[in-house]
């Protein structure tokens, strides 16, 4: 599946190029020309593909989301930005250049994961406020659990299910999972909810009420054709 290699392709060629651009850097900035020069020719053609590789997966993953997020739009014009200051800071031997188009780099991969952090946190206190036309009381006698459920996947605040999943279910912004065709059940679904999966990837919703657990599993099963 190609959508589930996109985003470890684009970190592994992320933290290769960072690493390159550190190397170059460095041989600059403590005045060793021959060896940057040395280094510089026999990388050329990897420093090519992998700057390919980069951008290519960038922006096809902000092409997944649909509407590019700030942070993606941020993140991708430092890295533009980045690209001809550290040409011609190369290419001049200008220290000053190539070390900001270093930090440019170095600051979009920070901000990509200060937002990771940030969604964690999201989802760990997010709520979902109740509205005047979805019944969220399973005891009243007009009570539909998957609308409740469909519900708060699209409006739960922090990061609402949607963002990753899509309203369908079928997205898989970030590496998230298809959940039109999940093999779990309704406990293992409200177990990821709740408890996160795979490293926070998808993140851990640990203060919802026990019936909102129910509606949303309900709603994820429900996706299912
Ligand atoms: C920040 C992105 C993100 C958000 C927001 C998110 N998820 Fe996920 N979700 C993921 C990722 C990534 C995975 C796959 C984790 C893995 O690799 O095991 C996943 C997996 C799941 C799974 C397990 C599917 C399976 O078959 O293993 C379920 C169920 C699920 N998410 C439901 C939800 C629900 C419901 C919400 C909202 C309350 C939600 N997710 C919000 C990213 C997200």
């Amino acid at each position: 599946m190609i959508q589930s290699l996109l985003l470890p392709t684009h970190k592994v060629a992320v933290i290769i190029f960072l690493l390159h651009y550190v190397i170059k850097t460095f041989l600059l900035l403590i005045n060793k020309p021959e060896a940057l020069k040395k280094y510089t020719a026999g990388t050329k053609v990897a420093e090519m593909i992998i700057s390919v590789v980069f951008l290519i997966t960038g922006v096809w993953l902000i092409a997944e989301t649909g509407s590019p997020s700030t942070l993606q739009i941020i993140k991708f014009t430092l890295v533009a930005l980045s690209i001809p200051i550290a040409i011609i800071g190369f290419k001049k031997g200008n220290k000053a250049m190539a070390i900001t188009a270093l930090l440019f780099i170095i600051g979009a991969y920070g901000l990509a994961e200060a937002n990771k952090a940030q969604k964690r946190k999201g989802a760990a206190n997010a709520t979902v406020e109740a509205t005047g036309d979805v019944v969220t009381d399973p005891a009243a006698a007009d009570y539909n659990s998957i609308k409740h459920g469909e519900y708060i996947y699209n409006n739960i605040s922090g990061v609402p299910c949607k963002s990753c999943h899509g309203t369908d279910g079928k997205s898989m912004v970030g590496g998230a999972k298809d959940l039109s065709v999940t093999a779990l059940d309704k406990e293992g679904i409200k177990s990821v909810i709740k408890n996160g999966q795979n490293n926070g990837k998808m993140p851990a919703y640990s203060s919802l009420k026990p019936a909102e657990y129910d509606a949303l599993a309900d709603f994820v099963l429900s996706l299912k054709k």
